[in-house]
């Protein structure tokens, strides 16, 4: 259905990189939901070549984290070379560069998006790592820099002819950052002019619009991003609803309320119980979202600094109801589809 270099995939569904998110916890949920293809929260090139212990925590992994994609922030060839010879031997599949991130302190360095002004550094780039690694190697780009110099394509082909495998691109420029609606004709473009796969990124918040960017691109797959958080449901409907089967209901709250407490679980075990519970605040906000009366449990979270804390709030969620009759996709979808 997506085939990447020698990965072959069964969904066109992938869950993207999120930096501080795609941890081993939120990776493993989402394949209990149909997710195949899941890549790590990014990497920066030079902590791991200098064997920085905490970006090293980062490519931990467990059996059944597979397919894996391992993503790569860069611009230096050497840092990049040798952070990939330290992957030797480690169960992965692909290796993902980064000229997308959109934050100040990171292009400011020239990584990230940044590459996106110099599409030679994306050729060089990539043509290290793929001569660095046996597995794929994809790259993820955005529409351009900013809106007067849209060159996806460009880039796009430079990485196809360094040897890229994929292409992963975020149809919005750096200047958008995460704002406005995707631009679903530049991932047209970009899949017009390549002969491997392009992955499409941006506002695939529900099956519709995951369906309409697939229709509307001829794009090989999706990246799943915002969409995934609270809602790892996102991947067992939209792979449903591409199947031709209808809409799901939203999950009702038992269920909900049974996947924030696996979550926390996992949290809890990788991290470390206060690690764990922290980290998992963020994600008590995504999943609580249509709870009536859900401030004062909110507030409790954040304070929460146990498990078992943390767990009594979830219990406690249980007395409240649910907002009635809004679909959980709705107001998403009416904010990027025009009626
Ligand atoms: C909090 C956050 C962290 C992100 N981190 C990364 C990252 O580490 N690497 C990357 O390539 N993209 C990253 N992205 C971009 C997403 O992968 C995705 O391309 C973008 O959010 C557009 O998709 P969406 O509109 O469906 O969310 C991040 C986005 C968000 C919101």
């Amino acid at each position: 259905m997506l085939s990447i270099g020698n990965v072959h995939l069964g969904s066109q569904l992938v869950l993207a990189p999120l930096a501080g998110i795609t941890d081993l916890p939120l990776r493993m949920l989402c394949r209990e939901f149909g997710c195949e293809l899941a890549f790590s929260t990014m990497i920066s090139a030079r902590s791991l070549a200098w064997s920085n212990i905490k970006t090293e925590k980062m490519l931990f992994t467990e059996q059944g984290d597979r397919p894996l994609g391992i993503q790569f922030l860069g611009v230096d060839p050497e840092m990049l070379a040798r952070a990939a010879d330290k992957l030797a031997g480690l169960p992965y599949d692909m290796l993902d560069l980064n000229a997308a991130c959109p934050v100040a302190k990171v292009v400011r360095k020239g990584e990230g998006a940044c590459l996106m002004k110099e599409p030679k550094k994306i050729y060089e780039l990539v043509k290290v790592l793929v001569e660095r690694t046996s597995v794929p190697v994809t790259v993820k780009l955005r529409a351009g820099w900013d809106n007067a110099s849209r060159n996806a394509c460009e880039a796009a082909l430079r990485a196809q002819d360094a040897g890229a495998s994929a292409v992963f691109i975020h149809g919005r420029t750096r200047a958008q950052e995460y704002r406005g609606r995707v631009q679903y004709e530049t991932i047209r473009e970009v899949k017009k002019a390549l002969s491997i796969p392009v992955i499409g990124s941006g506002d695939a918040f529900s099956p519709r619009l995951i369906k309409r960017m697939l229709d509307e691109t001829g794009c090989d797959g999706v990246a799943i991003a915002r969409g995934a958080l609270g809602n790892p449901w996102l991947f067992q409907e939209a792979n449903a609803f591409l199947a031709g089967k209808p809409e799901q209901d939203r999950p009702g709250p038992a269920d909900i309320l049974a996947v924030m407490r696996n979550h926390l679980d996992r949290c809890c075990s990788f991290h470390g119980e206060a690690l764990g519970t922290k980290l998992f605040r963020k994600f008590f906000s995504w999943y609580s979202k249509g709870f009536l009366n859900i401030k004062p449990l909110r507030i409790r979270a954040f304070a929460a600094c146990s498990c078992n804390d943390m767990m009594a709030v979830i219990d406690a969620m249980e007395s409240l109801g649910m907002e009635p009759g809004a679909p959980v996709y709705a107001s998403r979808e009416a904010d990027v589809i025009e009626t």
